[in-house]
């Protein structure tokens, strides 16, 4: 028993796709209607594609009844204001669960590991069918942005920065890794991200496009990295300092 799983990504759990040329495209992202969505950092979504096709974001587990994150249902209003970025996660044929484009406020590195986090995919996925892993096209031109990855959300050693100029393509298995993106800005990010189901299709939509996972990280000074380490430390113990102080409380009431 075990789950299909793409080739490409098993070495190191992400694929890098040839770069799209996203200055040829239209900017359909900013007519989209968006809602409001804490995700990791200060966030808006706008969904092609949700569980009941409602413009509305949240896993498909919470809906009734509750199921994976496949067999999204098209937001016809949505996919009228943007019809490139629908073909474009259409274009693997593998099966698509969410698909919605994510706004982005800038943020430091610091809370770009506190913001660490590993997504639950293929929560109710049934054995035997394909994993599903995350599709991140970066629709603005953030250079200096990075997507921050990491096995292991507490060692440095295990970090991988990629930069997400326009028109980056990147599969990522999101549930393996601990993820978030470090955005310098100064406008939104805008990050289209698809939900697709591992199999011969996505494959074959990999090799077509000469996905690698060959990737040198750009630098960053060890320092920034001891000092945003540190403070996360701090960031945390806090957080559980005011958690366990709530629940003292609310066991005195
Ligand atoms: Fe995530």
């Amino acid at each position: 028993m075990a789950y299909i799983t793409s080739a490409a990504l098993e070495p190191r759990g992400f694929v890098i796709l040839d770069r799209y040329d996203q200055d040829a495209d239209p900017a359909e992202w900013l007519d989209l209607e968006y809602v409001d969505w804490k995700s990791s950092g200060d966030t808006r979504f706008a969904p092609l594609a949700s569980a009941q096709g409602e413009i509305e974001v949240d896993g498909f587990w919470n809906h009734v009844p509750p199921r994976t994150d496949k067999d999204g249902v098209r937001i016809d209003s949505q996919v009228a204001k943007a019809p490139t970025l629908a073909r474009r996660a259409q274009e693997p044929g593998a099966n698509i669960g969410r698909c919605r484009v994510i706004e982005l406020q800038p943020n430091s590195y610091v809370d770009t590991l506190y913001n660490l986090h590993q997504d639950d995919n293929n929560r109710l996925n049934p054995d035997e069918t394909g994993w599903i892993v995350r599709g991140y096209y970066n629709l603005s031109d953030d250079p200096e942005s990075v997507m921050v990855l990491r096995e292991d959300r507490y060692d440095p050693t295990t970090e991988i920065r990629i930069p997400l100029p326009a028109g980056t393509q990147l599969i990522v298995d999101t549930q393996r890794f601990w993820h978030a993106i470090w955005h310098t800005g100064p406008a939104p990010r805008y990050s289209l991200i698809t939900s697709w189901e591992s199999g011969p299709e996505l494959d074959a939509y990999i090799a077509k496009h000469h996905g690698t996972s060959e990737h040198t990280n750009p630098p960053l000074d060890q320092q920034v990295v001891d000092d945003a380490q540190a403070s996360v430390q701090r960031r945390l113990a806090e957080r559980a300092a005011t958690l366990a102080s709530a629940s003292r409380t609310a066991r005195d009431d």
